[in-house]
């Protein structure tokens, strides 16, 4: 009787260890890599950081928007914020979306460099550019709180 009580337990103890393992397994094969990260919450000072950068972004698109900044963009003499003053009808929040002045379904990035073509009679700059990611960090900064609206004319 008592090696049969032994026995059973030992049987669970097993069953339950197979069970605990199935789980572990199955977590790390359902459950990608990439799902997992930034599981941590980020530290003040990782806050203050992201943050200060964003800034810096917003603060040199302001200058190159105003017609300063490390980039021309122009050579009409035009600012981008004479005609879109604080970002005006800049419509961040309506992209990506037919554009009928290009003929082609339009990011912002391409806006920004038909804007700077046409209007400003300027070349055109690399989307990838340091300088077009301040144009867009500053016009989406301006138009906080726009509810998003992709595909909107
Ligand atoms: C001379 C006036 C003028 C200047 C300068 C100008 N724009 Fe524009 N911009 C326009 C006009 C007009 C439109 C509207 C085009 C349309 O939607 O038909 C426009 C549209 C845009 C749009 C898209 C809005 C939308 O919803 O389609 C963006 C973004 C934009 N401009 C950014 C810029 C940036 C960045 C600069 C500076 C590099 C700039 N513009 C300079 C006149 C100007």
């Amino acid at each position: 009787m008592i090696k049969q009580k032994k026995l059973l337990a030992l049987i669970s103890l097993f069953i339950g260890f197979l069970v605990f393992f199935s789980v572990l397994l199955l977590k790390e094969i359902w459950i990608p890599p990439s799902a997992e990260a930034h599981k941590e919450p980020h530290t003040p000072q990782q806050l203050k950081a992201f943050q200060d950068q964003f800034m810096a972004m917003v603060i040199e698109g302001d200058k190159l928007f105003h017609g300063g900044g490390s980039v021309k963009l122009s050579k009409t003499g035009m600012a981008c914020a004479m005609c879109h003053p604080y970002a005006s009808d800049t419509h961040p929040h309506e992209f990506p979306k037919y554009q009928e002045q290009m003929g082609k379904f339009a990011t912002l990035r391409d806006m920004i460099n038909w804007c700077i073509e046409k209007p400003n009679e300027g070349e055109k700059i690399d989307p990838e550019s340091d300088a077009m990611k301040a144009l867009e960090a500053y016009i989406y900064w301006s138009n906080k709180g726009s509810v998003l609206d992709p595909g909107r004319h």
